[in-house]
């Protein structure tokens, strides 16, 4: 091996290792977003949840969200995606349709139950919808 080829292997096999497996948590850009009225807050805008189809906002003023689905979808399903055992963040599955925790394997359901444990208490949801451009929730009582 070319001393030029070692180099440029060993770079690219660093860099590699450094990076991050995966992206989990995602920040909107929420600064264009001004509040709305009442106990509806914005979460994000409709381009940052149909980009993905996933809408994390970790700092809203209502707390942790995580809402599923795309503008176009007729129910937008919103939850505090803070599992309910230890605090791990929850990732959302599409094909099986259920938010699993990484750390015990938790699993629950869209609306926020759960479906197997160890966690035993159900996840926060929210009441969501879109006005103009934005994505915006309110805490279900
Ligand atoms: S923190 Fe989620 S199952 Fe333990």
């Amino acid at each position: 091996m070319k001393r030029r080829d070692f180099i440029t292997c060993f770079g690219l096999g660093y860099l590699a290792s450094s990076l991050p497996e995966k992206v989990v948590a995602y920040a909107p850009e929420t600064t264009a977003i001004s509040s709305t009225s009442g106990d509806w807050q914005p979460v994000g805008t409709v381009a940052e949840l149909d980009k993905t189809g996933q809408l994390l906002n970790e700092n809203s003023s209502v707390g942790s969200v995580l809402v599923i689905g795309t503008s176009k979808s007729k129910n937008l399903v919103a939850v505090n995606p803070t599992c309910t055992h230890m605090g791990c963040t929850l990732e959302w599955l599409a094909e099986e349709k259920i938010f699993l925790c990484p750390c015990h394997a938790s699993e629950f359901a869209a609306n926020g139950n759960v479906q197997m444990g160890p966690a035993t208490k159900p996840l926060s949801n929210y009441e969501t919808k879109i006005e103009g451009n934005l994505v915006i929730v309110k805490r279900n009582s």
